[in-house]
């Protein structure tokens, strides 16, 4: 949540920073400030409740702030309602030490007790201003940045990225990180850190990913990295293969829009990265046969989409390859003293990686002994660092909050998994692997159509728009698909809904349905077409309006359905793949009528690393 960007180099910092804040708007955040240091070191601070653009405007676009040497923050409040005196950067007493801070500092009572003890006074209600004012503490004590730093991680509990300007000294920029995300990159005379690689992507691809309580210092043309004892530390850049173009907007008038219509691609370059002929290998990964063959189960562990990922690699593993799966949040494992299993893979599920709760997961089952693999999308991100092996997805940067790609990416990487386990385990024919492989690789054409026919989803949206309650059921992988599609539709069109498994509905939630309520049944397990369609009838025997999601050539709901969705056939467990479009069509088309922020909705942030 929140971005930090940070610029030193010969150009103007204040328009820079704007520009790479806009960037990272998809992060979710209240406020915006920024603090610029002038030739002289006297540090300014401009900040502003609401979006960028107000920000800008404060600025002139941020020409009205002389300097070559600063740091921008958008803030999503944690601690202290979002205003311009709680928005980032905040200084400290005699405004001679700036700060700008990602996460949350969880023993800031106690640090300002004791901060207030040495009288220091206090602005606002951030925990942040409390780090400011620690690091300031520290600096006044040792004279040395790099000390005065450690010396904070020493202290303080919780996560951070933290970005400082000294006035003694300019043309410098100090950071440090733990557990939130920070990333530099040099190119020529300019030198960035930034919470993601979007934000300064149109100056380089030559990124250095810092590590949890590393120090750096950005001066013009040049990073160092400190430790705790103040040592250097080598550190070599990483190429990111990403355009620039591939995080704008591309003519789409949406991000998710221009997302949802990658996701071809996005599935068979996933596809492509992992299959060889009809084989499934891990290259780069210790998920050979021999290890593959001892794992005795599975336990997913997500948040959000990721999760529903997980809910769908589930039915699938165990039925391909007779392994138990269990899925769950990870907000839940962290805490819920888990059981250890002999030979128990963990498997935590990201699209950022950052995750909070879920990196807390995949901790936790290190600390107890267990194996973990994270199926991640963005690479050198924290979840991937930590896990024993990493398996990518190939979905390039996702900017809207709302994922699609994404999920769809995750969902490929589950049944490469599930087929080879699968393989290993003996569960499955090499012919009926064939086949599947076959299938797999259809899958992208598949897409594609139903993305061409998206007119159709348009109208139902449009037929949709009044809709107060929406229930979504399905049974087997179409109860997974269901969870994603709901969650989908909640984000972004702020219209309520529920997926229900359809055989659950009539244990209590049926008492809901009233008249016109929009009940949409996902239909594409053949062999629980019957069972589904009856409880789509419950519904509608009590006035629900009845939508069916179906296969092409599949007439069983004909009669019954007053509305008839219909994709591409394919195997049942690769189901979610083709139902999910139409539901993110659904979505975005109901949020773009209501007129929403389609690509940044209320209360909700990309990247969700506190917990
Ligand atoms: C998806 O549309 C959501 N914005 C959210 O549920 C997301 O999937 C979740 O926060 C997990 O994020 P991650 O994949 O980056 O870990
Ligand atoms: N905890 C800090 C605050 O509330 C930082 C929040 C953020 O990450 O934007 O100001």
């Amino acid at each position: 949540m929140c971005g930090i960007v940070g610029y030193i180099g010969d150009r103007q910092a204040a328009p820079v920073l704007l520009d790479g804040l806009e960037k990272l708007e998809y992060r979710g955040y209240d406020s915006a400030g920024v603090a610029v240091a002038d030739g002289n070191g006297n540090i300014t601070i401009v900040r502003a409740k609401g979006r960028l653009s107000s920000l800008s405007e404060k600025t002139d676009g941020g020409k009205a702030l002389k300097g070559c040497c600063g740091i921008g923050h958008t803030r999503w409040a944690t601690h202290g309602e979002p205003s311009e005196c709680n928005a980032h950067p905040h200084f400290n007493d005699e405004q001679t030490l700036a700060a700008v801070h990602n996460g949350i500092i969880e023993n800031y009572t106690e640090l300002k007790q004791k901060l207030l003890r040495r009288g220091y006074n206090f602005y606002s209600q951030t925990d942040t201003e409390v780090a400011t004012k620690l690091v300031d503490y520290y600096y006044k004590k040792h004279k040395d940045p790099v000390k005065a730093i450690a010396n904070f991680i020493l202290r303080v509990k919780g996560s951070y990225a933290l970005a400082v300007l000294f006035k003694e000294l300019p043309g410098r920029i100090y950071a440090v990180r733990k557990d939130s995300p920070m990333i530099v990159g040099v190119c020529g005379n300019d030198a960035f850190i930034a919470s993601d690689v979007p934000a300064i992507l149109k100056y380089t691809k030559s990124v250095y990913y810092t590590g949890n309580a590393e120090i750096v210092c950005l001066s013009v043309g040049t990073a160092c990295f400190f430790n705790l004892d103040g040592e250097t530390i080598d550190k070599s850049p990483v190429e990111i293969k990403w355009s620039a173009e591939a995080a704008e907007k591309g003519g789409y008038e949406h991000f998710m829009l221009k997302e949802m219509h990658e996701q071809p691609e996005v599935v068979k370059d996933t596809l492509a990265a992992y299959l060889f002929g009809s084989e499934i290998k891990f290259p780069n990964t210790s998920l050979d046969e021999e290890m593959l063959g001892k794992i005795g189960s599975i336990v997913v562990v997500a948040c959000g989409s990721a999760y529903h990922a997980g809910l769908a690699a589930q039915y699938v593993i165990e039925n391909f390859a007779r392994l138990p799966v269990r899925v769950e949040l990870a907000s839940e494992f962290r805490y819920r003293a888990p059981v250890a299993y002999k030979n128990c893979l963990v498997v935590a599920i990201s699209q950022s990686g950052e995750t909070a709760d879920t990196l807390a997961a995949l901790r936790e089952a290190k600390r107890l002994g267990m194996r973990t693999l994270a199926i991640v999308n963005v690479v050198g991100s924290s979840i991937a660092r930590e896990a024993d092996d990493v398996l990518y997805t190939r979905a390039g940067p996702e900017i809207a909050v709302a994922t699609t790609k994404a999920y769809s990416a995750q969902l490929i990487v589950g049944y490469l998994l599930a087929i080879k386990l699968a393989a290993v385990r003996g569960t499955m024919t090499k012919e009926r692997k064939d086949e599947l492989v076959a299938e797999l690789l259809l899958i992208p054409d598949k897409i594609r159509s139903i993305l061409l026919n998206k007119e159709n989803i348009q109208r139902f949206a449009s037929e949709a728009a009044n809709k107060k309650n929406v229930f979504f059921i399905g049974r087997g992988v179409d109860y997974a698909v269901s969870v994603e599609g709901s969650l989908k539709l909640k984000e972004i069109s702020y219209i309520h809904s529920e997926a229900y498994a359809a055989g659950e509905l009539k244990h209590g939630t049926i008492s809901l349905i009233e008249d016109g309520t929009l009940v949409l049944g996902i239909m594409m397990q053949r062999r629980l077409l019957e069972k589904t369609l009856s409880n789509l009838v419950e519904t509608k025997s009590r006035g629900a309006f009845v939508a069916a999601l179906t296969y092409e050539g599949n007439d069983k709901a004909d009669p019954d359905a007053d509305v008839k969705l219909v994709v591409p056939p394919t195997d049942d467990m690769f189901a979610a793949s083709l139902a999910v479009i139409p539901l993110q069509l659904f979505a975005y088309y109901l949020s773009v009528l209501k007129g929403n922020d389609v690509d940044k909705p209320r209360n909700l942030a990309k990247s969700v690393t506190v917990e």
